[in-house]
């Protein structure tokens, strides 16, 4: 391994990762009753057996909270210890306030920063690349990312090509200043390409439908995909910033404990593994359990990985996600 590229600030360390997840499961069998689908073909398809589903009265903001004071307990620190909290979505109840400021007032960390994050699957990356930032500057001490995501809110059940996929869930994780500079992000991306937003949407009202929208399900306020274009870029996509990333830091795929990807599909990480010539065991794969759970499937697979105790100080962990906006995001720690 060539040597890491100096650290510049202040050192960051991973301090606490906590995750909550509904108690209500669908399995491929349910969802067999619903639509025409079977075990076998998403099992094959998709590497999923079964996903959690929020039961009424359980929000984006209230698995946030839970998320939170979880990472919180594993951290051994108070709410008042936070400076900041960034919660990545794209099923916010409402548009204003942030989900993050409520999230902030229910578990008693006022008056921290709140804001909320919008970059699909990718938020919680992107999050964790901008809260590493803030710590690193030095201007705040403790910040929590969060992703949380109620996807089954914004799922076409009637829609076999896209509610197969999706779970709800959140994860959280706290960032706080360390006096070792080399820990933390040593390398990361964050790009975007707008021109692709329509393979992958939320339309309100018609006004919001791409020119071309032959793939339209006719059902607004859900999820509109179309997943073989999304498949296909993401495929390109993460193994080109994976590359990238790796060389910022002047590192190989055979330096690292673990890459922790987006759950979008097992077949799209089963290729990047492949690709990387990563051994068995070091990418984390959890999907058959969660679905996709969006901006909480990263911080779903870092607290296995966690709770499994196969992570430890000075190991090499590469976070990588992609989602609609199109956005794509990688984040290379030293933990
Ligand atoms: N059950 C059974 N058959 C299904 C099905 C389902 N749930 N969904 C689609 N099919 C059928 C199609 O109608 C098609 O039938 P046909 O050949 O008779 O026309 C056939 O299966 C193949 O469809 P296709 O769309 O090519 O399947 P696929 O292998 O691309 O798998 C996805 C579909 C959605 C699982 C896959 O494209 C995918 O995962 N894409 C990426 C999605 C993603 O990651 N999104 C989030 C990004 S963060």
């Amino acid at each position: 391994m060539n040597a890491l590229p100096a650290a510049a600030g202040v050192g960051v360390r991973l301090a606490g990762v906590g995750t909550a997840l509904p108690e209500r499961t669908l399995t491929n069998d349910d969802l067999a009753a619903l639509v025409d689908t079977n075990d076998q073909w998403i099992t094959k398809r998709t590497g999923i057996k079964t996903r959690h589903i929020a039961e009424d009265g359980t929000t984006t903001c209230s698995l946030a909270v839970d998320a939170l004071r979880a990472a919180l307990n594993e951290a051994g620190m108070q709410p008042g210890d936070l400076d900041m909290v960034l919660l990545a979505t794209m099923t916010a109840e409402m548009s204003c306030p942030s989900t993050a400021a409520r999230v902030v007032h229910e578990v008693g960390a006022t008056p921290a920063g709140a804001m909320d994050i919008t970059a699909a699957c990718s938020g919680f990356v992107y999050g964790l690349n901008h809260a590493e930032t803030l710590v690193r500057s030095g201007h705040y001490k403790t910040v929590a990312v969060i992703g949380a995501e109620t996807l089954s809110r914004i799922t076409n059940y009637e829609d076999r090509g896209t509610c197969i996929l999706f779970g709800d869930a959140a994860g959280a994780a706290i960032l706080t200043a360390d006096e070792d500079t080399s820990r933390g992000c040593l390398a990361q991306t964050m790009r975007s390409d707008g021109s692709l937003w329509g393979e992958l949407y939320v339309p309100r009202t018609a006004d919001d439908l791409p020119e071309k929208h032959d793939g339209f399900t006719g059902r607004f306020n859900t999820l509109q995909m179309n997943g073989q274009e999304v498949f296909k870029f993401a495929v390109t996509t993460t193994q080109a910033i994976i590359d990238e990333t790796l060389e910022k830091a002047g590192i190989t795929p055979a330096d690292l404990a673990a890459v922790i990807p987006h759950q979008s599909n097992r077949r799209i990480l089963e290729l990047v593994k492949k690709r990387m010539d990563l051994p068995e065991g070091k990418m984390v794969i959890n999907i058959d359990k969660y679905g996709n759970t969006s901006a909480a499937s990263v911080p779903l697979c870092l607290n296995d990985k966690v709770a499994a105790g196969e992570l430890k100080e000075g190991d090499l962990v590469l976070f990588v996600a992609i989602g609609g906006g199109m956005c794509w995001t990688t984040s290379l720690w030293k933990l």
